[in-house]
């Protein structure tokens, strides 16, 4: 295997990891919201169960996918920094750091009040506004990414 196709052969593989994370960060937290609300009639063991799991699935997943995401973002970056501009650049590592912090203080902060007084309701609406901001902030960096050539 010459030098070019071991280079090309890490970058797929990079590209694979980006896309993986990518689709694990968008779609695991998609149903977070209603999975709280179905349990919620059944009750508040129910319901903190559920939170619980959802705390556990933030901590194992979520933030991994995040992480991984941004560091073979930033790797793919470094091989063609200079074929884009400047606001491309900035705006997805940008939009990559607030999808990061909303995960935080909107998913995370959240989950982890949960305790036997704690208002499920609040919970779950807090949730639905995470994930409006969460799933708009993913669309967006998706259509960066796809229509990358056209906005060079
Ligand atoms: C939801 C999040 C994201 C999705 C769905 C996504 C998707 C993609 C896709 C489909 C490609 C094209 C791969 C190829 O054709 O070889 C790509 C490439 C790339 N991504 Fe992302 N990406 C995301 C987030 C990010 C972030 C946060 C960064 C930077 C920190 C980033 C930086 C890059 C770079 C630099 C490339 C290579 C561009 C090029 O070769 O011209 N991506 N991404």
């Amino acid at each position: 295997m010459g030098d070019c196709e071991e280079t090309e052969l890490i970058r797929d593989s990079v590209v694979f990891v980006h896309l993986i994370s990518a689709m694990v960060l968008f779609g695991l937290p998609l149903a977070f919201g209603r999975f709280l609300g179905v349990t919620m009639r059944l009750g508040d063991r129910d319901a903190a169960a559920t939170a619980g799991t959802l705390r556990i699935l933030t901590h194992r997943y979520l933030y991994l996918s995040w992480a991984a995401n941004l560091l073979t973002g930033l790797y793919l970056l470094s091989l063609v920094a200079s074929s884009y501009g400047a606001m491309w650049r900035h705006g997805i590592v940008t939009a990559s750091f607030l999808v990061g912090i909303n995960i935080y203080f909107g998913l995370e902060r959240g989950l982890s009040k949960t305790g036997p007084v704690h208002s499920f309701e609040s919970l779950r609406k807090r949730i639905v506004v995470f994930s409006i901001i969460h799933h708009s902030l993913i669309t967006a960096l998706t259509a960066v990414m796809v229509f990358r050539n056209w906005l060079r």
